[in-house]
């Protein structure tokens, strides 16, 4: 393998060659990349300390001997482990927005980040969301963009102590420490009397059939953040069933059910969720509002009881 790798000379090289072995080892994309070609310049790049952005010259650049090195050992590390690149790496990009990313944290990938760049229009009139709410936030992202890309203080929650951890060092690292704070709790358990005009999630979603048979990369990211249950239902009915009692009156509900979203609908088929059509590509993720909510408490009720 040596001797084969020493003619790679330039970056370009070391990108086409990088594809070249994820294809030929039939790696899964599915955490921030949907294909090689994306991955390997993902990993070769961080190797070389290069911004995405770079002239197309830069790809005809030579390389270091000590780069290509670091380079080529990124790319067998991401093959023999199956490990997503973001934990490689340790960073992930969302909305726009760096993310410090550990195996304590779910990869950042929500396709609720284009929700964000559209300021979550129609559903919300522009400054009428003064104070969300994320619940399940992981490494913090969604809270973090929220509170970037619109005018609003955001809760965070998370039940898992280490997420809150690398939650916390994103918050410093974006400087919204007077903006998004941090809560340890089970759903809504710790928030008191509180009231959001809205409240984001992607919660854990995987059913127990689909956890056994994902991908090696997921088995390196929390199971605390994926499986939720026989259905995958676990957490969702309980972020239903609360809501109202934490949205003000034109407050709204902004879900992601993933792969389980058919099981969202077959579990509540008279309850009007709009569906999000998204530009960019992900699905799965309904909105409601309070006032819907209200007209089907007992039948939400019902249904989490
Ligand atoms: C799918 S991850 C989402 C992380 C992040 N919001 C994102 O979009 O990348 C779900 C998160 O919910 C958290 N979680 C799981 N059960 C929870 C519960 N009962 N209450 C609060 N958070 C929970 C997990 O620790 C995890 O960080």
């Amino acid at each position: 393998m040596e001797h084969q790798t020493d003619n790679l000379q330039t970056v370009g090289d070391l990108v086409r060659w990088g594809a070249s072995r994820l294809n030929a080892a039939g790696m899964h994309f599915g955490h921030g990349t949907d294909n090689a070609a994306d991955e390997a310049r993902l990993l070769v790049f961080h190797a070389l300390s290069l911004d995405f952005e770079v002239p197309e010259y830069f790809y005809r650049s030579r390389v270091t001997p000590a780069e290509r090195e670091a380079a080529i050992g990124l790319i067998h590390r991401r093959i023999e482990e199956r490990c997503p690149a973001a934990y490689l790496t340790g960073e992930a990009w969302f909305a726009g927005l760096r993310f410090e990313v550990s195996p304590d944290v779910l990869v950042p990938r929500s396709p609720i980040a284009e929700m964000i760049a559209n300021e979550f229009a129609p559903w919300c009139k522009p400054d009428s969301v003064k104070k969300a709410l994320d619940i399940g936030t992981g490494s913090g992202c969604l809270a973090i963009a929220i509170a970037t890309h619109l005018d609003v203080n955001v809760d965070a929650v998370d039940i898992s102590p280490a997420a809150l951890a690398v939650a916390r060092r994103n918050v410093h690292a974006h400087d919204l420490q007077d903006r998004v704070e941090l809560i340890e709790s089970d759903l809504y358990a710790a928030l008191g009397e509180r009231k959001y005009d809205l409240i984001v999630s992607n919660p854990p979603y995987v059913s127990a059939r689909s956890m056994a048979s994902l991908p090696d990369e997921y088995a390196h990211e929390p199971s605390v953040a994926l499986a939720a249950g026989d259905d995958g239902l676990g957490l969702i009915h309980g972020i239903l069933n609360t809501a109202l009692d934490y949205l003000r009156p034109h407050g709204v509900l902004v879900v992601e059910a993933g792969e389980s979203a058919g099981a969202v609908v077959t579990a509540y088929p008279d309850v009007p969720f709009e569906w999000v059509e998204f530009e960019h590509g992900g699905g799965g993720v309904f909105v409601i509002r309070a006032t819907d909510l209200s007209q089907c408490r007992s039948t939400i009720a019902g249904r989490c009881a």
